[in-house]
């Protein structure tokens, strides 16, 4: 499934499957400019920055190496990694990392982005325009999708220069001669000589261009054949598919100030770059990582063009920014993902759905789950040494639910439970969030008085769990201004024990379509937005520094006055 991870990407990279992605893209810090490498602030982000700061470029391009070499692991055989870095340590990168790892017969490119047209300091220096993106398959087998983009104007006109006026548009003229000496292709054609090397076409498909009109036939004076000349090949520029992509890219912009897409921290890239990258060494279903997800571009792009995707992130405000990202372009088709962070809302848990729920707990402590809703003894599923599971999404499980639990244990296995009871050894997980005094008192009953143990498993056993922050909304009318629309300001007030990250707004908030943010990141929770007389609702989401967060949703009436519920 599609998943936003939270934590150091070189843990989680450790844990996933060898030879099972098609594609990385990485954006690493660079070694550059320590003020410009904290971009969240947040806890995770500085633990990382400090990391990688204590030594020099040595510390980094070893802090980087083990890293990559996870990557280079979780190619599949076909696969590619991109990784963005600039003048810094690119060279280094290059020869002491990427020629290391993949080897230097796997290099495939050296991408250079045109991130900037100018510089503050150009009048002082040559100013630095462009990033690097080093590109290396796994193996000499590798994916590879050319890419065309769109003539540049200059080479429209200076090569598509013919026009016959007759609604086929405009041609350049292709040489029809061969390069190379073709003794099956030496023939005359309607009274033009042959060319010293042959045509560069069998007589076949002479004809069939000269049929379709794409043969340019020279003329003297008079408008009768030039012999002298040799017949050309009309090459319309509506048939074309553009220019081969090579490695230098200048036709994409940085993120601008205005651009839609544009969340506002400092190194966001830009998502015709990774449209790009993806079309050239993925396909649809195919799986991208980004182990330094920072905003989810990434990701984001891959969900738009249907791979399958993870994201990776040290710091929580990046994670809730890339998941806030998906959510607002994503609709009622797209694929759902999972955003894992260190702790799990008790009450997003303890309310979810019902099977999810039981599959899940069922797969985080380790076992396996039925893959069916329920079994008829009630058990959701096994241990990976085949004792019953049952799982309670309840608080306070009391006394009955013990009993029952052991009869279907019992009924389940039979020779199983009498020879667990023989050794001693549980007969069955119980799995619940809490336990009530009755079920505690029975457990111990059945282990002195029937030799039966039963394993008493809470939820916060498993997995850690936190109270999401609360959340309460003023607001304040400013006035109306010269439109007849009022200036409503908004104060957001989250409380959480581990602190509040930051704070998001969606003003046109509808139920259906879920969380869709006008502002992503807005450490303050203050905001002012006009609104025209009628009905509105607001929702606003706080975020805690583990990622938890909690939603609130405001109805606004205006009708001469303000009312807000
Ligand atoms: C340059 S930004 C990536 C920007 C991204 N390409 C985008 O367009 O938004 C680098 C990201 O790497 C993350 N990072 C740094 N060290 C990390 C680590 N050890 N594990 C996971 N993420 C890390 C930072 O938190 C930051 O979000």
């Amino acid at each position: 499934m599609n998943q936003l991870i939270l934590g150091d990407n070189l843990d989680i990279l450790k844990s996933l499957e060898s030879n099972s992605i098609d594609l990385i893209y990485l954006d690493p810090p660079f070694f550059s400019n320590r003020n410009y490498e904290v971009i969240w602030g947040d806890a995770g982000e500085i633990r990382s920055f400090q990391d990688r700061w204590s030594g020099g470029i040595d510390h980094y391009l070893a802090w980087l190496k083990e890293r990559v070499v996870e990557m280079h692991r979780l190619l599949k055989p076909t696969g590619s990694l991109f990784l963005h870095c600039d003048w810094h340590a690119d060279a280094y990168i290059r020869v002491l990392v990427l020629d290391k790892v993949f080897g230097e017969q796997n290099f495939r490119g050296d991408i250079v982005w045109q991130r900037v047209n100018a510089h503050g300091d150009a009048k002082k220096k040559l100013a630095v325009l462009t990033d690097t993106i080093w590109y290396f398959s796994k193996t000499e087998k590798f994916l590879y999708n050319p890419i065309y983009t769109e003539h540049s104007e200059n080479y429209k006109t200076s090569f598509y220069k013919h026009n016959d006026n007759d609604g086929r548009g405009a041609y350049g003229l292709n040489d029809m001669s061969s390069p190379n000496p073709r003794p099956n292709m030496m023939y005359e054609w309607l009274g033009f000589p042959c060319p010293a090397k042959g045509w560069r076409y069998q007589k076949e498909t002479m004809q069939k261009l000269h049929d379709e009109g794409k043969i340019y036939y020279p003329k003297n004076k008079k408008g009768m054949p030039d012999y002298s000349k040799r017949p050309r090949l009309k090459r319309y520029l509506d048939e074309q598919k553009g220019t081969l992509l090579g490695n230098i890219w200048t036709d994409i912009q940085n993120v601008q100030s205005h651009a839609k897409e544009r969340i506002g921290y400092p190194t966001q890239k830009p998502e015709a770059l990774l449209e790009r990258i993806i079309n050239i060494a993925s396909n649809e279903g195919d799986t991208v990582l980004d182990p330094f997800v920072g905003g989810g571009t990434t990701v984001a792009v891959a969900d738009r063009l249907k791979r399958q995707w993870l994201g990776i992130d040290q710091s929580v405000q990046a994670i809730k920014v890339s998941e806030m990202r998906l959510q607002k372009q994503q609709d009622l088709f797209s694929q759902p993902f999972l955003v894992k962070l260190h702790k799990y809302d008790y009450d997003t848990l303890r309310y979810s759905n019902a099977f999810e729920f039981e599959t899940w707990i069922i797969q985080q402590s380790g076992g396996v789950a039925n893959t069916k809703q329920r079994s008829d003894l009630g058990l959701d599923g096994r241990t990976q040494d085949g004792l019953p599971i049952q799982v309670k999404r309840s608080d306070n499980v009391g006394r009955n639910v013990v009993d029952n639990f052991k009869s279907a244990c019992e009924r389940f296995d039979k020779n199983l439970f009498a020879q667990n009871k023989a050794n001693a050894t549980p007969v069955g997980v119980l799995i619940a969030f809490s336990f009530g005094k009755g079920a505690i008192q029975e457990v111990a009953r059945l282990k002195n008085e029937e030799n039966t143990l039963i394993q008493l498993l809470r939820v916060d056993d498993i997995v850690p769990i936190a109270k999401k922050p609360k959340l309460s909304v003023d607001l304040n009318d400013l006035g109306l201004d010269s439109k007849g629309w009022h200036d409503i300001e908004f104060v957001a007030d989250g409380e959480s024990d581990v602190g509040i990250e930051f704070y998001a707004w969606d003003f046109h908030f509808n139920q259906p379509a879920g969380f869709k943010a006008d502002v992503m990141i807005d450490k303050i929770g203050k905001q002012t937005e006009k609104f025209k007389p009628g009905s509105h609702i607001i929702a606003v989401k706080v975020v805690d520094n583990e990622g938890l967060e909690s939603l609130e949703v405001l109805e606004l009436k205006i009708n001469g006055k303000v009312h807000a519920s």
